[in-house]
This record gives structure tokens, sequence and C-alpha cells, in this order.
């Protein structure tokens, strides 16, 4: 006999990994899950409609849930059919790039209240059913930024960080309720949120910033962000299928990288764990050696670098 379809609930799904990962469910040939597919503003579901097709409304609904509000959290599971929620995908996150001295506090609050506390915030509200029913998947879209600090990411690599222990720390526990949690780490992929990030940053004027550190932005990182997107960025479908393969794992990992062309940038703290080798190689890189930097990345593109690196 068939297994009862399994309830995924998946925050912010009006775009990117989101969408693609909500979509690629609801289209599982097993038709093994029911899809809650959530955003904050439902006035952007158009393109998830448009994309779930004839899954709408079978395999896939679409619900209102901003992970900052109690409230709308309440709302969004009494909702569910019984309330249960088999797996959760924390996704819904938030960048923030640029100098700290330039970005207000309450900016920085922001990335921690969605991309951290959004997450918690979701998993307080699933674990009773999950604890009750000693059954339960929790995935929390991370980053490699969750792994490994980049400049001038400072907060939202600290708001990965944060995910990272949190959920490694209660994995223990949750292992004893028969609950997984896995943390799926994209590299740069290709979705909206670059782009958001980027018009963000084209109208700062990151106040009270000296110039030296506003030039280093600007003329180093800003065109080394580009190109690292350009070289080694996924689409956000190729992430979804590895969500997917994470979901639909009978023992699920505790880690997933998704992109092995990233995988040798990661190996530069795992091979050191001092720190120094990823400190010290990224600065001269970056402020340097720029040529040698683009012939880098070039070779992360075309994976000659990756073929002497072990992904994962
Ligand atoms: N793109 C990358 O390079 C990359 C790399 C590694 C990890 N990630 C992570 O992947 C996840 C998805 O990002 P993406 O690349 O798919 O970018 P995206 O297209 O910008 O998607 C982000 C989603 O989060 C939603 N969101 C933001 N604040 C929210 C809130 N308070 N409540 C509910 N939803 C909220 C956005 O909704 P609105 O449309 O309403 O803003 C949007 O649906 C994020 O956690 C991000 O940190 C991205």
């Amino acid at each position: 006999m068939a297994e009862a379809p399994r309830t995924v609930l998946i925050s912010g799904c009006s775009s990117g990994i989101g969408l693609e990962l909500a979509v690629q469910l609801a289209h599982d040939p097993r038709q093994r899950y029911q899809v809650v597919a959530t955003m904050r503003d439902l006035g952007k579901k158009g393109m998830l409609e448009a994309a779930a097709g004839e899954a709408l409304g079978q395999t896939l609904t679409v619900a209102q849930l901003d992970v900052c509000s109690d409230k709308s959290v309440a709302q969004c599971l009494s909702c569910i059919q019984g309330g249960e929620v088999d797996v959760l995908v924390n996704n819904a996150g938030v960048g923030l790039v640029g100098p700290i001295e330039g970005l207000s506090l309450a900016a920085m609050q922001n990335v921690f209240d969605t991309n951290f506390f959004g997450a918690v915030r979701l998993v307080k509200a699933v674990l009773p059913g999950m604890k009750r029913r000693r059954q339960g998947h929790i995935v929390v879209v991370s980053s490699v930024m969750g792994l490994q600090g980049v400049v001038f990411n400072e907060v939202y690599a600290a708001s990965k960080f944060a995910l990272e222990g949190f959920f490694e720390s209660l994995a223990v526990q949750l292992l004893q309720f028969n609950i997984f949690v896995s943390l799926v780490e994209p590299g740069p992929v290709a979705t909206d949120f670059e782009g958001k990030l980027m018009e963000q940053v084209s109208t700062a004027e990151f106040p009270g910033t000296d110039p030296d550190t506003l030039r280093y932005f600007r003329d180093f990182y800003l065109p080394t962000s580009r190109e690292l997107f350009r070289n080694v960025g996924q689409s956000p479908r190729d992430v979804a299928q590895a969500i997917v393969k994470v979901i639909s794992s009978a023992r699920p990992p505790l880690r997933r990288q998704t992109n092995a062309r990233y995988s040798p940038l990661t190996a530069l703290k795992a091979v050191d764990p001092s720190g120094s080798l990823y400190v010290r190689t990224t600065h001269r890189l970056l402020f340097h050696w720029p040529r040698l930097l683009d012939l880098c990345l070039r070779c992360l593109a075309c994976g000659c670098l990756r073929s002497r690196v072990q992904p994962q």
C-alpha cells in the first residue's frame, strides 16, 4: 500500500530556491508530498502558481507566512489539515552587504530576525507535533557562508553561522525522537537574491565609512562578487534538486553542500583549522593579486581546481 503523502511546509516561495523546490516536490512522480508553499506577500504568488500548473490545488497549496511574525506562523499552521508538518524547509532569507560602519543596527537585526529567529520561530511551532508523532525532518537553507566568513558579508554570514550552530546542537536531541535535521549549503545561486543586494548597494551611501574601505568595497569586492556569481553560480533548479534528494533520503545528512565548483574555497578552511590559510589567501588574492584571483575564478568555472579537491 502506498504511504500517505508527507506534508512539506516551505518558507519564502515567492521566488528563487523556495519556488523551485515547491514546484519540484509538488510534481514528484510518486506523489509523495503535499506541499504548503508559503510567502509573506500573497500578491507575489503569480509566478509560483504559473510554475505549479496542474499541481496547484492538488499537491501544492499556497499560504501566507511571514517568518518574522508569531501571529502569521500560528495562522498558517492552523490552516494545515491536522496542523501536522512532516517536513519543514526553512528557506526564507535576506542578505546584507557593505562595510559594517555604514550599516544600521536595525538593518543587521532584520537579517537575524529573518534568517535566524524566523527559522527558530517555525521550528518551535512544528516541533511539538513532530515529537509527538516521533518523526519529522527539518531542512535549513544555510549557505557556504554558514561555514566560512566572506568579506563585506559579515552580518549575513553571522546569521548563517548562527543557524549552523543552533541546528547542529538540536540535531543530537532530535535524533532521539526520530527527527532529522539537514543544513543545505549552497554557494552563489542565480536568484533575485543577488539582484536585490546590488540594488540596495547601488543607492546606499554607507555613512560614516572611511574612503579607503568604501573603495575596497566598490572597486575590489563588488566586481569580484559579480565574477564569482558568473563563474560559479548555480541555478535555483539545481539547488532545489539537491534539496529534494536530501528530503527523500532515508538517512538524511546533517550537512550537504550543493555546489562542487565552490568546494575548493571551503577546502581552504577545512585543510587549515587555524584559519590563517583562508584569511591570508583571500586577503592577498582580493587586495594584492586581482589578476590571479580572476584566473582562480575561471579555474573554478572550468573545474580544474575542483577535480583536485574532494567535493563534500
Ligand atoms: N542566492 C544565493 O546566492 C544564496 C546562496 C546561499 C544561500 N542562499 C539562501 O537561500 C535562501 C533562498 O534565497 P534565494 O536565493 O532563493 O533568494 P530570493 O529569491 O530572494 O528568495 C528569498 C525568499 O525569502 C522570502 N522572505 C524574505 N523575508 C521573509 C519573511 N520575513 N517571511 C517570509 N519570507 C521572507 C522572500 O520573500 P519576498 O519576495 O517577500 O521578499 C523570498 O521569497 C535564503 O535563505 C538565502 O540566504 C541563497
